[in-house]
């Protein structure tokens, strides 16, 4: 990270409204509360409610998880990409919450409805596309090289697991990446169960191979283990799983590519 982040990252620490991450007064009865909690409803909640999106903790309770995960990067000058911008009439609300949470950001919405382009405004850009195709996935990443990566999307099995797959690969190192909505994976013959494999259950076969250091009796292919090397770890709460990018792939996954290359040096 550039020494200016650091700094801005140092300032966001010592922000009074991030009190979830400041060290707790504890004479402080509301600081208390918070220790009880550790995922405390904090301002992001308040701009969830206030722009009216479900991720509030009047709906989908999402908010707690999200800002215990972001709010190290409140101040930060980053790009996030949320797949999925919502119905027209709600005027993307989402994105305002994450524009609003996050001065310094970039924010992008990718939606497949036309009139999604209607929501582009001050730091807050839509590319129009079809979130389950990889090459258009790609072409995003190229363009804003995001850091967050929210899957609010179809929620359709092959989509959430096609999105995880293409974009986790390209995020830098420290990349966070969160699918929502993961009830869906439990919704076998719905327009929802649209491949052999759940998004839940796929999620799965990765943690334990990451709990079992590469040793995942379910892990089926290269990329696959490529793809758990770089797993640092999730954190799950209801319906919403969020995921840190190690900064170098783990080391038994580098030992493994050295013997590949001499292999095929041999
Ligand atoms: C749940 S809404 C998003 C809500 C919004 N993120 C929020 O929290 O306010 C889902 C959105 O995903 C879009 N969508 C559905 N299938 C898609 C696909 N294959 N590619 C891109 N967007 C898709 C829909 O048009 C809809 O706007």
């Amino acid at each position: 990270m550039a020494k200016q982040s650091l700094q801005s990252t140092d300032k966001a620490l010592k922000t009074k409204e991030n009190t979830n991450i400041d060290s707790p007064d504890l004479s402080n009865n509301k600081n208390l509360e918070i220790l009880k909690t550790r995922f405390p409803v904090g301002k992001l909640d308040d701009l969830a409610k206030e722009h009216n999106t479900d991720k509030s903790s009047e709906h989908h309770d999402y908010t707690r998880l999200y800002e215990f995960m972001l709010a190290p990067l409140r101040y930060e000058t980053f790009t996030l990409l949320e797949l999925g911008v919502g119905i027209p009439s709600k005027e993307a609300p989402s994105l305002r919450v994450w524009r609003d949470y996050f001065p310094n950001a970039q924010i992008v919405g990718v939606d497949i409805r036309k009139i999604s382009k209607n929501f582009e405004g001050d730091r807050i850009a839509i590319e129009i596309g079809d979130a389950s195709d990889p090459k258009f996935l790609t072409a995003v990443y190229e363009k804003y090289k995001p850091h967050v990566v929210i899957d609010d999307a179809s929620h359709f099995w092959s989509h959430q697991i096609i999105g995880l797959r293409t974009l986790l690969p390209l995020l830098p190192p420290g990349g966070i990446y969160f699918i929502e909505d993961l009830q869906t994976s439990f919704w076998e013959n719905s327009e929802y169960s649209d491949a052999p494999e759940d998004c839940v259950s796929f999620m799965l076969r990765l943690m334990e191979d990451v709990m079992g250091n590469h040793k995942g009796r379910n892990i089926s292919s290269e990329e696959e283990f490529n793809l758990t090397s770089y797993i640092d770890n999730f954190f799950v709460t209801r319906k919403l799983i969020g995921l840190n990018k190690r900064s170098t792939p783990h080391p038994r996954a580098q030992r493994a590519a050295r013997k590949l290359n001499k292999s095929n040096e041999a």
